[in-house]
């Protein structure tokens, strides 16, 4: 197949950035998808319905004319977050999840929740009325290896939650492991999760072999190649668990190339190509739009989208950087490279 059309797809995890950022990652977004999950972890972060609809108003604002863009917000769960909230979220038409970042996982994530157990009493509501919970599911004690914390944080904190709560909907964010594919797998359908495309196209050796490679650095951190194979798997089986977060996170060239780089990876501008690259080279390409177009709306309860957009399989390159925000540059993944896809 030389062409594929979908259904316009949606991005259920980025981050946009706030202030002078928005002005690059906004249209990029755009351009691609109809709608995204906008993560709340600002400084300070988003801890309100109120504060979200600002945020909200801010990201429109970039909108290029003629482009229709749906930013969907998150709250981001602290230990003071109220139960109140929830009804308010209930009542909002913007926003339609509580991110929860165990305290010091990643970025921004300081005022993030220090004991899921002191939270218990809002995840009550959310089950009730059925708020989706997303999870970046790491644990973050000192002495638990890197490569090891997703796994524990299954065994340690997610099971536990879930015997509690057991229809709570729940998206366990950007999954990087075989046991973390697995055990989406094991749930009912209130449970689900989403991959991103440097978690599909590569493992951790593209970062560390032949000199470390700050621009593929990224929480969690890429793994071995045995669960990138797992994790291509389960993205491309059709699986309706299983559904599009590019978790596309921008940090300047000058912070990632830095002593003590910065994580995330900046996907963007050219995220659905790269999933179809990805879809392509294990020859599923015509499960891409169930995983980019149908999967997350109906996750989240949302109408699936009516556009549609078209991709051809035609070489492009990636330009070796973008402008970003005070001057700054920012370095995309897959950057100077070429990939097989490209948008028309
Ligand atoms: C994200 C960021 O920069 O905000 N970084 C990342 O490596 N994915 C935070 C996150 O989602 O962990
Ligand atoms: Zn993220």
């Amino acid at each position: 197949m030389d062409k594929i059309t979908l259904l316009q797809p949606d991005d259920w995890h980025v981050h946009l950035r706030d202030g002078a950022a928005l002005q690059r990652t906004v249209p990029d977004m755009a351009k691609q998808f109809s709608r995204a999950i906008c993560m709340p972890n600002l400084v300070p972060p988003i801890k309100t319905v109120e504060e979200a609809h600002a945020y909200r108003e801010r990201i429109m604002a970039h909108v290029p004319a003629g482009l229709s863009f749906d930013p969907r917000m998150v709250l981001y769960f602290t230990d003071h977050t109220s139960p109140e909230e929830v009804k308010k979220i209930k009542k909002s038409d913007y926003v339609n999840a509580i991110k929860m970042y165990p305290a010091g996982a990643t970025t921004n994530s300081e005022h993030g929740v220090t004991d899921i157990s002191n939270i218990y009493g809002v995840i009550e509501q959310m089950e009730e009325h059925q708020v989706p919970l997303l999870l970046h599911g790491e644990v973050t004690h000192h002495h638990v290896d890197i490569f090891d914390r997703e796994k524990r944080f299954l065994d340690e904190v997610l099971s536990p939650l879930l015997q509690q709560f057991p229809k709570l909907k729940l998206v366990l964010e950007h999954i990087t492991t075989s046991e973390a594919a697995h055990f989406i797998l094991e749930q009912d359908r209130n449970v689900a999760a989403t991959i991103t495309p440097q978690h599909l196209l590569f493992n951790r050796n593209d970062m560390l072999v032949g000199g470390i490679k700050p621009h593929f650095y990224c929480l969690p951190v890429l793994k071995r190649q045995t669960h990138q194979q797992t994790l291509l798997e389960v993205a491309t089986s059709g699986n309706p668990k299983f559904f599009l977060g590019t978790d596309s996170a921008p940090h300047s060239k000058n912070a990632k190339e830095n002593a003590c780089g910065c994580a995330g990876c900046y996907s963007a501008p050219i995220a659905i190509e790269l999933y179809a690259q990805a879809f392509d080279q294990v020859g599923k390409i015509e499960r891409l739009e169930g995983f980019a177009s149908h999967f997350g709306a109906d996750f989240y309860g949302l109408p699936r989208n009516s556009t549609t957009i078209s991709l051809v399989r035609e070489e492009q390159v990636v330009p070796e950087q973008l402008d970003y925000m005070d001057g700054e540059k920012i370095i995309p993944l897959y950057a100077g490279k070429t990939i097989q896809w490209r948008k028309v």
